[in-house]
């Protein structure tokens, strides 16, 4: 298997650029109208797949016809469009993790957008306004369907981006599967109270242990993004100098080499790796959590030494995030608790029928039809600090849909200043993220193990 070349991506960035010169709809609003690229056709399917030895697995959900969801490319300040056409016997979405989209792009069923059911069409169209590793994924019943496949990696390119000799994209993710390869339960609710229940199979692009091949003595950018509905890793890279360049799609101020890393679900890693110089030499990407450490994937060395130096490597450009008015800022508690009230919701979009967990003591309903008021109502254009705490045992990975948060401090460890769209929160950890509320409409807050999102860890913010 061999990794995307350089060359290889010119191409597909020619492709990608082929087809956004063709007006679309060149109707009666064509004269103004800016051009609207072809749209990227994303076709919900259920398939059998092989993921484990012996007999394919049934009812594996993806986009496409075949195998994994494709890894999707958009170009920085450049249209998209995308139309999910849904061809399976269950409503979905698209939410585009990450992407700081306008409110009605955002996939929400319910909040944001009518459920598209099966046969159902709908169209997506935004320009990112962001490079970097991001990811898409259905955003109802999503223990089922993200737990069966719906977990697409996207890369967003920025002609500034710094040249590597290889690129490599991971999606990371595990399967709850019995011994004959086949679903097995979903989650069993004991462990929902807990840190979620775990997959029984873990791959890396739907396969145990990929190995791929790079340019010995070459720089490989690995992208990686954690889709498992679950599992949280702690990265190293063994046998090659490596060094962390981005996180959650945006570069981190100041490049370091994984150490266990902890990266929760919905976030990306970006690693630098200087391959090394003799031919067949393995580098491995490991997962150091629990108490057995874990390949994740690994890396080959091919051909004579490129001779590349870690050193050299150019800075990735910053994102054009608003920077936050630390003096003017409103301030936003928000407290991470487990729940006594066991109130068992409704289950339309996927609840799974318990309440485990609560923001600010509200075990929340989830993404439901029901009218919820917001956490909090935020001023168009004004700046805002989350007061996070958690006062769980456990780790949660938070998400905020539609705007960029700054980690500002953190009372448990020095951090840096990164930007991102998800923090995983430790236990006991209280922390500062400050952000602008410049994008208008209703954003979800929530933990993005899924099942705590849907047993009580989810609410939203409205910003007019
Ligand atoms: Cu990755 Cu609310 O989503
Ligand atoms: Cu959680």
């Amino acid at each position: 298997m061999s990794v995307l070349t350089r060359r290889k991506l010119l191409q597909s960035a020619a492709a990608v650029s082929a087809a956004g010169i063709g007006l679309s709809a060149a109707g009666k609003f064509a004269g103004w109208a800016a051009p609207t690229p072809e749209p990227l056709v994303l076709k919900t399917a259920s398939i059998e797949a092989r993921l484990m030895d012996g007999a394919p697995t049934k009812n594996v959900l993806t986009y496409g016809e075949a195998g994994m969801p494709p890894v999707v490319r958009m170009r920085k300040g450049e249209p998209f469009a995308a139309r999910l056409i849904n061809g399976i016997d269950d409503p979905t979405t698209i939410h585009w993790h990450g992407i700081r989209v306008p409110n009605k792009m955002d996939g929400v069923p319910f909040l944001i957008q009518p459920y598209v059911y099966q046969g159902d069409h709908f169209d997506y169209a935004f320009t990112p306004p962001d490079a970097g590793t991001f990811w898409y994924h259905p955003h109802c019943n999503t223990l089922i369907q993200m737990g069966r496949g719906l977990t697409g990696v996207i890369v967003v390119e920025s002609p500034k981006d710094p040249a590597f000799d290889a690129e490599m994209v991971i999606n990371l993710r595990d399967w709850r599967l019995g011994d004959d390869g086949q679903f097995i339960e979903a989650f069993r609710p004991r462990d929902a109270a807990k840190a979620g229940t775990f997959g029984t199979l873990r791959t890396a692009n739907w396969l145990e242990q990929p190995q791929f091949d790079a340019p010995a003595g070459g720089l490989v950018r690995l992208r990686a993004a954690i889709t498992d509905v679950t599992r949280i890793y702690a990265f190293r890279v063994d046998g090659a100098e490596a060094a962390v360049i981005a996180l959650d799609g945006n570069p981190v101020p100041q490049r370091f080499t994984p150490d266990a890393l902890q990266i929760g679900p919905g976030q990306r890693l970006e690693l630098a790796i200087r391959m090394p110089d003799e031919e067949g030499a393995i580098v491995s990407l490991r997962d150091v959590r629990g108490t057995k450490p874990k390949v994740v994937a690994t890396l080959r060395s091919v051909g004579k030494s490129l001779k590349h130096d870690l050193r050299d490597l150019g800075p990735l450009e910053a994102n054009p995030v608003p920077e936050v008015d630390l003096s003017g800022a409103g301030r936003i508690p928000l407290a991470l608790s487990a729940t006594a009230e066991n109130v068992s919701a409704d289950s339309i979009c996927g609840s799974l029928g318990y309440s485990f967990w609560a923001i600010n003591k509200v075990p929340w309903p989830g993404d439901t039809p029901d009218p919820t008021a917001p956490l909090a109502e935020l001023k168009l254009g004004k700046s805002y600090i989350i007061d996070m705490k958690n006062l769980t045992p456990h780790a949660h990975p938070i998400h905020l849909h539609g705007m960029s948060f700054k980690v500002l401090s953190s009372s448990t460890r020095p951090v840096q200043p990164l930007v991102s769209d998800t923090y995983l929160i430790q236990p006991d950890e209280k922390v500062q993220l400050g952000f602008v509320a410049d994008n208008p409409g209703d954003w979800l807050l929530h933990c993005h193990i899924i099942e705590h999102q849907k047993t009580g860890m989810t609410s939203y913010f409205r910003v007019v």
